[in-house]
Parts: structure tokens; sequence; C-alpha cells
């Protein structure tokens, strides 16, 4: 939850200082007005980058040298001051006043998520989106997944510089021991979070497309086979792809819908609402483990959506008691609960209405 939030000289905004509702906020303004950037900023102090995947230097308002976010966060009662400086001389970030965390710890003080018009690809697009999105839900449910995480990441980066260097089978199958170790923590880590968000996936699935869905982890090697015994067969492979191509950075989530699989059927404003399902069922999972509400950003919810969706997914989307803050062109075009703190924007400036 986020009550104060500051921003300076990001993209199209010179300066913003905004206090925000811990329930339901809407920002309403043209196109090119600054809707999206705003939420990119927000987004950008809780991960460290854009979700529209720019570079951090083309965040900079144009002449600038430097952009600088300020948030005061709450928690449970306890508040917290967050902060993230992009100047030339890279990036710092502060959580009351230390740097040791990083983008982990800026996660840790303000986990949200993102519904945008780019949502779809969760559904439509790679793996990678999906294997992210279980790893978001670990990352706050599992205590030490995101440990786990940075230690198969390296030992997959030292097995991968092993096989460019074509390296010898023997020198390469010497990783293999702690490789499969570090996969299998991994690996356990996914299946425990699938299996206690699964609930959720189908109820919210139901909420917006009416339909049974069904989630399946698909671990990134055969199933019949046991991660070594994937490795050792594929020595071969892996050294003249000078990469490892068996293992959990290969796994995916499996979606079917109607028994079919959703990504060879659905439309994109179905897609947009699979996707949009999986996400509020990632949020209340997380929220339910922090035991807290979660910040949701919902960037121009109407996109693709008929009138009926729209109205779904906004239901949802209180039931889960979230703060919100959402985009729209207009005003009355979302129908946003009473109480709505509303903002309208116009070439980068914020009034309160
Ligand atoms: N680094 C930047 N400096 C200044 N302006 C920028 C920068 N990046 C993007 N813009 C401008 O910001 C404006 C607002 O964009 P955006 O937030 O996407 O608008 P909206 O979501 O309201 O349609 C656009 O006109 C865009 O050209
Ligand atoms: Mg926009």
């Amino acid at each position: 939850m986020i009550h104060r939030f500051k921003v300076s000289d990001f993209r199209c905004i010179e300066t913003a200082d905004l206090s925000l509702s811990p329930a339901f906020n809407l920002i309403c303004g043209a196109n090119a007005s600054g809707k999206t950037s705003f939420l990119e900023a927000l987004a950008y102090l809780g991960r460290g980058k854009s979700f529209r995947g720019a570079s951090t230097n083309n965040l900079v308002r144009h002449g600038q040298s430097e952009f600088v976010l300020f948030g005061e966060t709450e928690n449970n009662g306890r508040s917290q001051k967050i902060g993230v400086r992009n100047s030339r001389d890279g990036l710092e970030v502060r959580v009351d006043g230390s740097s040791e965390g990083g983008a982990a710890a800026l996660a840790a003080a303000l986990p949200l998520q993102v519904i945008d018009p780019e949502v779809h690809n969760l559904v439509a697009g790679g793996p990678e989106l999906r294997r992210r999105f279980l790893d978001w839900v670990a990352f706050h449910v599992e205590h030490d997944h995101l440990h786990a995480w940075r230690r198969f990441r390296r030992a997959l980066k030292q097995r991968n510089a092993a096989l460019k260097a074509k390296s010898s089978p023997a020198a390469i199958r010497s990783w293999n021991a702690e490789f499969v170790e570090l996969a299998a923590l991994l690996d356990d880590s996914r299946r425990r979070v699938l299996d206690i968000a699964l609930d959720a996936l189908a109820e919210y699935g139901f909420a917006l497309l009416g339909t049974e869905l069904g989630f399946d982890y698909a671990q990134g090697w055969n199933r019949e086979k046991t991660l070594e015994q994937a490795l050792d067969e594929g020595i071969e492979r892996d050294l003249q792809q000078g990469a490892t191509q068996h293992g959990p950075h290969r796994a995916d989530l499996k979606i079917s819908y109607d028994e079919r699989q959703a990504r060879k059927l659905v439309s994109r404003g179905q897609q947009k609402l699979l996707a949009s399902a999986m996400i509020l069922a990632a949020t209340e999972t997380a929220q339910t483990a922090l035991e807290r509400p979660l910040l949701l950003l919902l960037d121009d919810p109407a996109a693709e959506l008929d009138a009926e969706s729209l109205g779904r997914l906004l239901e949802a989307v209180n039931e889960l008691g979230c703060q919100v803050v959402a985009t729209s062109l207009a005003e009355g075009a979302l129908a946003s609960p009473a109480g709505t703190r509303v903002f309208h924007v116009e070439q980068g400036i914020f009034t309160p209405a």
C-alpha cells in the first residue's frame, strides 16, 4: 500500500506529488497525457524496472539527467520510505535509508501487479512470462525462493559457460550434481505455490470467463526422466547449442481452456480476461500469504473488453480488496466504486478532482 508518491523527471512528468487512496484511484486524461507514464513510475518504484520493457535511461525526461521516485508505504501499521534515483552514476535504491537490498527490497516494500493492454502476452506469448509469473508468486509466498532462484541462475551460467568453451563432457558433467540439486529446489517451490494458487486460479478464471480452466506445470525436461538422465543424454546437443537445454529455466505453465490449449484458441479479449484472472489469482495468493493488501495497476482496463467483460473484471478487482490505481480516457468510462479518488492529468501535470 502506498499513500504518498512523488515523481520528478520521469518520462513526460516533470513533477507530481500525489496522496493516494488505500482503495481505488483513477487517473483520467487524454491520449499521451501521461497516464501510462504514471503507472510505469509507480511500478518502477516497486520493481526497479519498467513494465514496458523500456531501458532505464529512456525513462529520464528529455533534456534532464536523472529521475527520482519516492514513496511512503504502509503495511500492517508499519510505514516505510522508499526511493529510486537514476542518474549518470546509475541506479540508486533506498528503503528506509538503506541501499543494501536493491530491487528485491523494493519488491518486498511495495509488492504490485500490473494489468495493461499487453497483458494477453502472459497467455499468448512464450513461456518466460509464465515462469516469471509463477516465480513472482513464489517470491512472496516461499521464503527461500529468491535465494534458490539466484543460486540456480549462477549454476546455469557456469554450466553454460563451460558448454560455450567446448569443455570436455567430463568437465561439464562435473557441474551436473549442483545444477540438479538447485533445480530441484526451484522446481519444488514452483510446484508448491502453483498448488496453493490453483483454487484462486480456477475461481478467477470462472468469474471472468465462465469456464473451467486447468493449469499444469511443465518442468522443463521429459517427465519420464530424472533431470540427471536428461542432462546426461542431452550433452551432445547442449555442446552444439552452447546452452543447457533441460531444466527449470525451460519450464512452462500450461493452461488448458475447454480442454484445448488456450493460446491457440481464445480471442484477444479472452486472452486478456484469462491473463487478468491469472494476475488477480496471483495477487490474492500473495496477499493471503503476506497478510496485507497489495497494489494493482490497471492501465486502460477498458481496452479490448466489451462492457460486460469490463464489468466482471472490475467486480473481481473490487472483491480482491487491494489498492488500485487505474487509468481511463474519461472519468465516466470506468464504473469505479464509491469513494474513488480521481486525478486529472494533462501534459504530465496531475490535479486531484
Ligand atoms: N523520456 C521522455 N521524456 C519526455 N516525454 C516523454 C518521454 N517518454 C515518453 N514521453 C512522452 O510522454 C507522453 C505521455 O505518454 P503516456 O504516458 O504513454 O500517455 P498516455 O498513457 O496518457 O496515453 C507521450 O507524448 C510521450 O511522447
Ligand atoms: Mg497509455
